[in-house]
């Protein structure tokens, strides 16, 4: 016997509309990408990525005096608890960068007196903190895996150059502050994505703001999603040089594997964040020893649209930006992860504020009405 539905499984959720939002919003069409609103284009120049956070969590650009109060709140809330520090001594250095976050912000949650306290009043400090600690866990572990001094946050820079800076141990120049500052803009949100969505399937069942972010986190880490971006890296180091391209893509395309970076669930013409952060890879490479990874990227992005029809995605030309700003590939992910906590939790509060369990179903293809052997009778 089997089940008997007329239910239509959609693989993958392709085209479901499974949540209300007005945080950001995603014109797979035209290749637009708003947040509350606004054109990310606009956010190109002069915006911060503190002024873009406080846009996605109240709904309104700040002005001068709320930012600069918002950015030192968060400054002021970089360093970790001495625990967490000795919880990042403690992971074996073959740990990947993401296991470790997500331990970390679960050990986060182990000393958080706000913790268990979903009021909104107790998710705002929270959700501060969270910002502020995911970018020095990133930047202390690096440290502690290379033997060097911890950097403490300097209340002068803003939270991506303080990221690099307690990453490097030196301040970034003015070129790589934008670079790191616009990287984060335009990770910062991006509709209902898989991670975004398992942090509101959590949220659903009225559990924390750590335990949202650890399950957002672990979603991120798979390579169809933010792990991408270090596969694009590890793809080009592979590579190596500009002579090699062609018969490389054309192997891949030829055994149908996938070139990371490339294609989209929504975007059906190139990825708008791919358009700045080509502009700053070539910024960034001109002249350097990396010239050759920029040089090979746009031959990459020529071949794979004329033979494939698709387009670079966010983490394609965000993998050579992050390789100029000096932050080995196995952390490139959690830099997405640091930027889109600003999204995970602009949607955790989203959810909070208007919530119904989040539970699908399923087609169920398996036998009804088996008839049951007991234990002894088992051959
Ligand atoms: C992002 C991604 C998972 C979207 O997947 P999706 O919406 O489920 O699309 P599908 O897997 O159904 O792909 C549709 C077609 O495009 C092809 N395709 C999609 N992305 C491709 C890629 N990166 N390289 C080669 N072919 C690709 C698929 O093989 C498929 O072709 P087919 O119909 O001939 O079988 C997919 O494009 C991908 O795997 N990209 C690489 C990983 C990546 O960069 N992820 C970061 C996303 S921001």
């Amino acid at each position: 016997m089997t089940a008997k539905q007329n239910k239509v499984v959609v693989r993958g959720l392709e085209g479901i509309v499974a949540a209300e939002t007005s945080i950001s919003y995603v014109d797979g069409v035209n290749g637009n990408l708003y947040y509350q609103g606004y054109n990310i284009h606009d956010f190109a120049e002069k915006t911060t990525f503190a002024e873009v956070v406080q846009l996605l969590w109240t709904g309104e650009l700040p002005n001068k005096n709320t930012t600069i109060n918002f950015q030192s709140e968060i400054v002021s809330d970089m360093r970790l608890p001495g625990q967490v520090v000795e919880m990042l001594r403690l992971t074996p250095p073959s740990s990947h960068p993401m296991a470790v976050l997500r331990t970390a912000i679960s050990m986060l949650s182990a000393i958080d007196p706000d913790a268990n306290n979903i009021s909104l009043k107790s998710n705002q400090r929270k959700a501060k903190r969270l910002l502020a600690q995911i970018p020095t866990i990133i930047a202390d572990l690096h440290r502690i895996r290379n033997n060097a001094p911890l950097i403490s946050p300097d209340p002068n820079f803003n939270i991506s150059t303080n990221f690099l800076y307690m990453l490097r141990g030196t301040p970034p120049t003015k070129l790589e502050q934008k670079a790191m500052d616009r990287l984060m803009i335009l990770h910062a949100d991006h509709g209902l994505n898989a991670s975004t969505f398992t942090a509101r399937v959590i949220t659903s069942t009225l559990g924390d703001m750590h335990s949202a972010i650890c399950g957002a986190i672990g979603a991120l880490k798979g390579p169809l999603h933010g792990g991408a971006n270090q596969r694009v890296m590890e793809m080009l180091l592979d590579i190596g040089n500009l002579k090699a391209v062609k018969e490389y893509v054309a192997g891949m395309l030829e055994n149908k594997q996938r070139i990371m970076g490339f294609g989209h669930r929504v975007y059906r013409v190139e990825d708008p964040r791919a358009k700045h952060l080509r502009v700053f890879s070539e910024k960034l490479c001109e002249g350097t020893d990396q010239q050759h990874f920029f040089e090979i990227s746009h031959r990459i992005e020529n071949i794979v649209k004329k033979e494939k029809g698709i387009f670079p995605n966010v983490d394609f030309y965000s993998a050579t930006v992050q390789h100029a700003l000096g932050i080995p590939p196995e952390y490139f992910t959690t830099i997405f992860a640091a930027s889109r906590a600003a999204g995970w939790i602009a949607h955790i509060m989203e959810q909070y504020a208007d919530n119904r369990l989040i539970r699908p179903t399923s087609k169920y293809l398996g036998k009804l009405g088996r008839k049951f052997t007991p234990f002894k009778n088992r051959e």
